[in-house]
């Protein structure tokens, strides 16, 4: 069997572009170095060290259910027979990032695309895109979870609604999957906890996300997610708290046309700013909010509608 091709970002004279691929392949898991080996096993011991009393309960239960370890990078096929058996979701193995229609498709048919390649030892602590320790490590386990796997359906299926409907619709409910998927925090009783996969695979922001004064962390509202711009190069200035994976599934059950007609020509919030109709779990001291990495707005627009993000 060859080897798949390894497709990321290149960079350019107007910085970082995003190369975007489609092939579906099987995972090379025979073509793993040991330096890849062992880069899963780093990153994973470092974030399951970290991730008691920070990730939510259900993330970590599921991780071990199945059989996510740090011996070395699973086999999807083993992580497949579990996660099938349990929400009928399954991982498929993809080259890169990949286009938006054809992501929300597979979402909306209970497939996860999992970047078959791992990052180098020199980026543990920074990558600019999706790898396999990203997409499985943070993304896959509650895809164990039977609502949580339904919100990612139900989420998939509005994508490719949105897509159709256009840019601002598009760019709408990429906002809800960044903070929820990516970088979301439930209540529970024992205090905030992480379940978004951006937060997850990232160590620094899995204890800045809830330790730090500095970000706002309010209460989720569907129509004040995704009205929210955010930055896809600093840690999030805004965190918003889901209180159960119902009521994520639960919002996104109705049709969101009339959302999207009700916030045509609204202008959007800036990631840092908290409203009078917020529920305020935190309102964030703004210190230390980064200035942007990169080299400016093309960057930023290029990416800021995508559901991919660095970590
Ligand atoms: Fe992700």
């Amino acid at each position: 069997m060859n080897t798949p091709n390894r497709i990321e970002h290149q960079m350019t004279d107007k910085g970082y572009v995003p190369v975007y691929t489609t092939a579906v392949v099987d995972q090379p898991w025979d073509s793993y170095t040991k330096t890849d080996h062992e880069v899963w096993a780093t990153l994973f011991k470092r974030q399951r060290e970290l991730l008691p009393g920070r990730a939510s309960k259900e993330f970590l239960q599921t991780q071990d259910e199945m059989g996510m370890g740090e011996q070395g990078i699973p086999k999807f096929s083993d992580l497949n027979a579990q996660l099938k058996a349990k929400t009928g979701w399954e991982i498929i193995a993809v080259e890169g990032l990949l286009p938006e229609l054809a992501f929300f498709d597979h979402l909306a048919n209970r497939r996860f695309p999992v970047t078959w390649w791992i990052r180098k030892p020199e980026q543990l602590d920074y990558l600019a895109e999706p790898d396999l320790f990203h997409d499985l490590f943070g993304h896959v386990p509650l895809l164990m979870d039977p609502v949580f796997a339904d919100y990612m359906e139900a989420y998939g299926k509005g994508g490719v609604k949105a897509h159709s409907l256009g840019p601002e619709a598009l760019s709408q409910l990429t906002r809800l999957y960044w903070y929820t998927v990516e970088f979301g925090l439930i209540n529970t009783s024992e205090g905030l906890r992480i379940y978004g996969a951006g937060i997850l695979s990232s160590k620094g922001e899995s204890i800045h996300c809830l330790e730090s004064a500095a970000p706002n962390r309010i209460g989720f509202d569907l129509l004040r997610v995704m009205n929210t711009r955010y930055r896809i190069d600093t840690y999030q200035k805004t965190y918003f708290v889901i209180d159960s994976y119902q009521q994520l599934f639960d919002a996104t059950l109705p049709d969101f046309i009339p959302y999207y007609e009700q916030m045509a020509g609204r202008e959007s919030t800036p990631a840092g700013q908290v409203l009078d109709s917020d529920r305020v779990f935190n309102r964030g001291t703004g210190e230390g909010w980064l200035v942007p990495r990169g080299s400016g707005p093309a960057r930023i627009s290029a990416m800021s509608a995508r559901p991919w993000e660095p970590w």
